[in-house]
């Protein structure tokens, strides 16, 4: 399998080098000095590299493209909105209530919403809300959930750096340098699917719990997911003890249902957050819930502060309001969850041919892929995966013009435009790549 030749990417990191730490925008496009990607240009399920290798996308930019690469329902509408109307006023126009409107009509769970402009700040909107109405400070998160870059949700379990054999739990360390100890206070972490320990730390700190934040699915831990269960113990718990159910639905929000994880759970959260499938790539987020929880913004002396300059911008209003009309109305989350299977499907022959215990984890439509003979339950179940043959696998997938992260804890994501894809060519490439990562081992 020869690795193709990257002058045109070399030099742009070069260049980049110059301007920017590591050479890029955001640190973890950084794939080191050979490996790191400048595209050209993007189009439905595809990207294209600057040095003309084109792929089949199955990282979709870490989830938002739900329907394609330049939709033109989407940019239509965009184009639309900010040539006859304009980008921002620092006032509301009546599209704020239609893109709410929109979210209720697919939303149970959802009886007011605000805006925000990332997952990041979705979160922090809806951690502080559920903070301001409990009059409480601790947050209990999911080891292996992530939940944005903002100081207090950057710890994280060490899993890489603990054994399955080990009696304790994995270190909980920083993201990196910069976030303070003061940080971690007001947080607790337990791992997935461990009722005792939900148990141990309400019977311990129960008084003080403002809410559980969690992402149902998994989506930056390979889409290991909640048990119907869990989610039930969780929501119990947290109406047992006053404490709110926070469901970060950045990822999985109209992605893995019209609803997002909490229609295929039927259990729902006192509050939301919502980003990236939601506006098929502008930069778009949203929480929202419970009326009575929401109203705790408001001016009042004991009232919860939101706001921020590009809030609700006509950019991202009308791309979600684009976005969330075609999933509406269409059967677009069909069509990927359809994708979505085919493809685990041919994946599954593929490892079965070289007898590699495999499964899948999650949704069609945002699925994991794990080497090891059970679904992991948690975080520390995926350690016991043959990660390294999944980065190699995955390598060589690239090399031959499939993108996927090279990390296993980062799911395959399906949009519309991959019922495009010619699945005999990727069984081909899928069965090349494997056979090459075994003779590398
Ligand atoms: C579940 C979840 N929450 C929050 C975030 C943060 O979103 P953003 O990168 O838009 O700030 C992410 C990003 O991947 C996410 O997956």
């Amino acid at each position: 399998m020869t690795k193709p030749q990257k002058p045109q990417s070399n030099a742009m990191l070069k260049r980049a080098h110059e301007n920017m730490p590591l050479g890029v925008a955001d640190s973890y496009r950084y794939w080191g000095e050979e490996n790191t990607v400048f595209l050209s240009s993007m189009k439905g399920c595809t990207i294209t590299d600057c040095d003309q290798q084109t792929f089949v996308d199955f990282r979709l930019a870490y989830g938002p493209i739900i329907l394609g690469y330049r939709d033109e329902r989407v940019d239509n509408e965009v184009i639309n909105a900010i040539t006859s109307v304009g980008t921002i006023s620092g006032f509301s126009t009546g599209l704020d209530s239609d893109v709410v409107e929109l979210v209720k009509s697919l939303c149970p769970n959802i009886d007011k919403m605000r805006f925000a402009n990332s997952g990041t700040e979705a979160v922090i909107g809806a951690v502080r809300t559920a903070r301001g109405f409990t009059k409480r400070n601790k947050i209990v998160v999911v080891e292996g959930g992530f939940h944005g870059l903002h100081d207090e949700v950057m710890w994280k379990s060490d899993v890489d750096n603990w054994e399955v054999t080990d009696e304790n739990a994995p270190e909980i360390i920083p993201f990196g340098a910069g976030i303070p100890q003061s940080t971690r206070e007001h947080q607790v972490s337990v791992p997935l699917n461990d009722f005792k320990a939900i148990d141990t730390v309400f019977a311990e700190h129960g008084h003080d719990i403002a809410a559980i934040l969690i992402e149902p699915i998994m989506g930056n831990c390979g889409s290991i997911a909640s048990t119907q269960a869990y989610m039930q113990k969780l929501r119990d718990t947290c109406d047992t003890n006053g404490s709110l159910l926070i469901m970060d639905e950045v990822k999985t929000g109209f992605r893995v249902a019209k609803g997002g994880a909490q229609a295929l759970y039927g259990i729902y959260a006192d509050l939301t957050t919502y980003a990236k499938a939601m506006g098929n790539g502008y930069p778009i987020a949203a929480f929202g819930g419970k009326a009575n929880v929401m109203d705790a913004i408001s001016f009042a002396k004991d009232g919860v502060t939101h706001g921020g300059t590009y809030t609700a911008n006509m950019v991202a209003l009308s791309a979600a309001k684009a976005t969330l009309t075609v999933l509406k109305e269409t059967d677009a989350l069909e069509t990927i969850a359809t994708v979505g299977q085919k493809i685990q499907a041919l994946l599954s022959r593929v490892f079965t041919k070289f007898d590699i215990e495999h499964c899948f984890a999650g949704p069609n439509a945002m699925f994991g892929v794990h080497f090891g003979s059970e679904v992991p339950q948690n975080y520390r179940d995926w350690k016991k995966t043959n990660s390294d043959l999944y980065t190699q696998f995955a390598l060589n997938l690239i090399d031959n013009g499939v993108m996927l992260e090279p990390d296993s804890r980062e799911p395959w994501f399906i949009c519309e435009a991959h019922q495009t894809v010619d699945l005999k060519w990727l069984e081909q490439v899928a069965e090349q790549s494997m056979s090459a990562a075994i003779n590398a081992q």
